[in-house]
């Protein structure tokens, strides 16, 4: 029967933590690491493979872009992270040219597998690692709005005392400073949020400047984020048929198109199944279609 791989270029603090909890979970057959930095992946595969007895039988190991013929899905996390006071948009000019490189490298190994981004800015490098790779867009997906989904719902659940796994809350656009909440359909069995205007304030502006907290406090982001990515890649490797918010390519989405946005998709093993549109208020299409809009500038400087 043949193995599932997931291959992981970029062993930096998110690649690494990802490979890590994809170990713990037994996601995969195969995990590979991929980095510039050769004895990174070395060490964590090293390190990774010395706690086997306490986890499974998976095979982890440091590899090249040949290991890339046989993986089903390929998590690119490499590139320049967010410095304190950075915005993701920082690091546009930086990591396209990085993703040019890596991007090609695949190509030259595997033409039927799934691209999973989570560099930043994710949908931007996810619409450019798309267009690059010449790909179908349901196989280039970026982790979008899905960790700012799950910080909105803990958010709530702490706000209301509910187990954040209750809450039906999404975040929806950019994955970064255009990102909107999406209020007019959040709910708890169904029921609509009883939260004030100062509480719904509150709420989305600590969803939204997260990243900026935690860089200021340890210089990184990485445990949310791989915990978000291990769950995109588990609707894939299942064939779930889950509902995430991952960053894909929109078209004549609430008068969106040609970007790639955080938007609620279906997701199974052929990567997005389905762009599902919810219901939303006016000023959310406004607030989306800005989203859509500040991007798509970005995108014609590339
Ligand atoms: C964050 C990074 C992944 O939001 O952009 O933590």
């Amino acid at each position: 029967m043949k193995k599932t791989r997931i291959v992981i270029i970029g062993a930096g603090a998110v690649g690494s933590t990802t490979a890590y909890t994809l170990l713990l979970r037994e996601r995969a057959d195969e995990l590979v690491l991929i980095d510039a930095n050769r004895a990174k992946a070395v060490g964590d595969a090293l390190d990774m493979n010395h706690g086997m007895p306490f986890v499974g039988r998976t095979k982890v190991w440091a590899g090249s872009y040949e290991d890339c013929a046989a993986a089903d899905l390929i998590v690119i996390t490499a590139g320049a992270a967010q410095k304190p006071g950075e915005s993701r948009i920082d690091l546009l000019k930086r990591n396209v040219g990085i993703f040019e490189q890596i991007v090609d490298q695949v190509l030259r190994f595997n033409t039927n597998g799934i691209l999973l981004i989570a560099s930043n800015p994710v949908d931007i490098m996810s619409y450019f690692s798309q267009r690059r790779s010449g790909w179908p867009a349901h196989r280039v997906i970026g982790s979008g709005t899905l960790l700012d989904s799950a910080r909105f719902r803990y958010l709530i659940g702490e706000e209301l005392q509910l187990d954040s796994r209750s809450i039906h809350a999404h975040i929806m656009g950019e994955h970064g400073d255009s990102e909107l909440p999406v209020w007019s359909t959040a709910n708890v069995a169904g029921i609509r949020l009883a939260l004030d205007d100062e509480q719904q304030d509150r709420i989305f502006t600590q969803t939204r400047d997260a990243a900026y907290q935690i860089i200021e406090a340890k210089g990184s982001t990485y445990y949310a984020i791989a915990l978000a990515l291990d769950r995109i890649c588990t609707a894939i490797l299942r064939d779930e048929g889950a509902v995430l918010n991952v960053s894909t390519l929109l078209t004549d989405y609430c008068g969106v198109s040609d970007v790639y946005l955080g938007v609620p998709c279906i997701v199974d093993r052929q990567g997005v199944r389905e762009v599902l549109q919810p219901d939303l208020s006016e000023q959310e299409r406004t607030l989306l279609r800005q989203s859509g809009d500040k991007l798509k500038a970005l995108i014609q400087s590339l």
